[in-house]
């Protein structure tokens, strides 16, 4: 059974996370190359072979994105889905299995977007003396979790059809205990990031664990056939290995204990390319392939070094490392109020340098996509716990800077679909014939979350 670090976290902000942000490094031990020995095809042109045609593959697929940009990155309005059933038309589908992100236009209205940002405004003016954010003289990332904003838009019903759609992308094996059709929420903080600044800058890196993707038994499975030599064959939408992956060996201070299946944001202003937005590689498989593939090729195998992952710290993707990923990074579109981003959870992504823009600030709502699992179940047990007595949620540095505040949001004044996602309340009962429509593995996910979360 898998573990969770359960340790409280102590005082600090986003910049722990980050090396880019100040973050420190320790180098590697031995026993890292003895791991490169164990789990590297015997014959090493194997793996050098399937690097070639990798490389080769990048070439041909850069020209693309150098001709066209941001419009690599497709989106769609959540109308769309709407009409749709609630699926991505396959045109659309096809091309986030190729590009791992996608912009969905109109996810909040636009009106209640910007109403949000006023009142998240609001409160922290209102509790500046309390407030704690990153960098500590002029915050662009609050330590804040506990809006009436957040919460309302972690559960808005057009965020939930947009994930369920993105979801059915993905596949794992009807006996793996995960349901894909029930989003949890997972509370996460916000950005506002003003005109000029450029102290919340994010170099390349990839979440959900570092050096953990290789050392895990279960984590490595998920990338088998990219560590075998065929990544051609690598479904980067296969969870059935994900659910179970240790992701957090280290006790690293920003790890992510949820199984985010997709990150993603919901944007709080009108954000051009430039403006401090977010960038992606669009080359899912590829880029997921070049940098677990590159430390194990034969030239590297006799270093304790795995090219930027760190315990304890994400991992980060550089030019000098990484260079046809970094060449190919492009920023998302403009995105206006309300639009959400959504990127795979083996993306390497980064943050411009500089919100570029006048007169607006970027200000997005973190809010990632989580299906029913046991990890997923255990945590929100212990972030329910956070948000009734108002403390920040475990996986954050413990600042604890809205426990005081009364305008926080409150058990009472949520709405039913507010609390299941927050496992304040079960999800609805389901009839006999729906029942037997589901897998083996999605009504293991249902009993453990409801026997986590005391619902029996
Ligand atoms: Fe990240």
């Amino acid at each position: 059974m898998m573990m969770q670090n359960t340790k409280a976290k102590a005082k600090g902000n986003i910049s722990s996370v980050f090396a880019s942000l100040g973050a420190s490094k320790s180098s590697l031990e031995p026993r890292f190359v003895t791991l490169k020995e164990e789990i590297t095809p015997e014959d090493p042109d194997v793996l050098q072979a399937s690097f070639d045609r990798l490389l080769a593959s990048f070439g041909k697929e850069k020209e693309e994105i150098k001709q066209k940009g941001s419009a690599v990155v497709p989106e769609i309005h959540i109308d769309d889905i709407k009409n749709n059933g609630g699926s991505l038309p396959e045109d659309v589908a096809a091309c986030v299995r190729k590009r791992g992100a996608l912009v969905v236009r109109g996810l909040i209205d636009r009106k209640e977007a910007q109403d949000y940002k006023t009142q998240i405004k609001a409160y922290i003016n209102d509790h500046r003396d309390k407030m704690i954010g990153y960098p500590e003289d002029n915050p662009q990332v609050w330590e804040l979790y506990w809006t009436k904003a957040q919460v309302a838009a972690r559960a808005n019903e057009n965020f939930a059809i947009a994930s369920l759609a993105l979801n059915k992308l993905w596949y794992a094996h009807p006996d793996t205990p995960v349901d894909l059709t029930k989003p949890l929420t997972y509370c996460d903080r916000l950005r506002i990031r003003q005109p000029g600044d450029s102290n919340f800058a994010l170099a390349e890196h990839v979440d959900g664990g570092s050096l953990e993707r290789w050392e895990d038994p279960e984590y490595r499975q998920v990338y088998d056939k990219i560590l075998n030599g065929r990544w051609e064959d690598y479904n980067p939408f296969d969870a059935t290995h994900r659910i179970n992956a240790e992701m957090d060996l280290y006790e690293a201070p920003g790890g992510c204990s949820m199984f985010r299946i997709f990150q993603g944001w919901v944007a709080l202003s009108d954000i051009t390319p430039g403006g401090g937005t977010i960038r992606v590689c669009p080359l899912i498989k590829e880029q997921t392939a070049y940098y677990m593939m590159k430390p194990l090729l034969e030239q590297h195998k006799d270093q304790a070094d795995f090219m930027g992952a760190w315990p304890g710290r994400c991992h980060d993707i550089s030019k000098e490392h990484h260079s046809p990923i970094v060449d190919c990074m492009v920023s998302i579109p403009p995105v206006q109020y309300g639009d959400g981003v959504f990127w795979h959870c083996d993306q390497v992504h980064a943050v411009e340098p500089k919100n570029e823009m006048k007169t607006e600030d970027s200000t997005v709502l973190y809010i990632p996509s989580v299906p029913m699992c046991q990890r997923n179940s255990e945590y929100l047990k212990r972030q329910r716990d956070a948000f009734l007595n108002g403390r920040t949620p475990p996986d954050f540095p413990g600042n604890h800077c809205e426990e005081t505040i009364d305008l926080r949001a409150k058990e009472n004044d949520m709405t039913e679909q507010e609390k299941i996602g927050m496992g304040l309340l079960p999800f609805p009962a389901v009839s006999e014939s729906e029942q037997q429509k589901t897998t083996y593995g999605q009504r293991q996910a249902m009993k453990q979350h409801n026997d986590i979360l005391g619902f029996q």
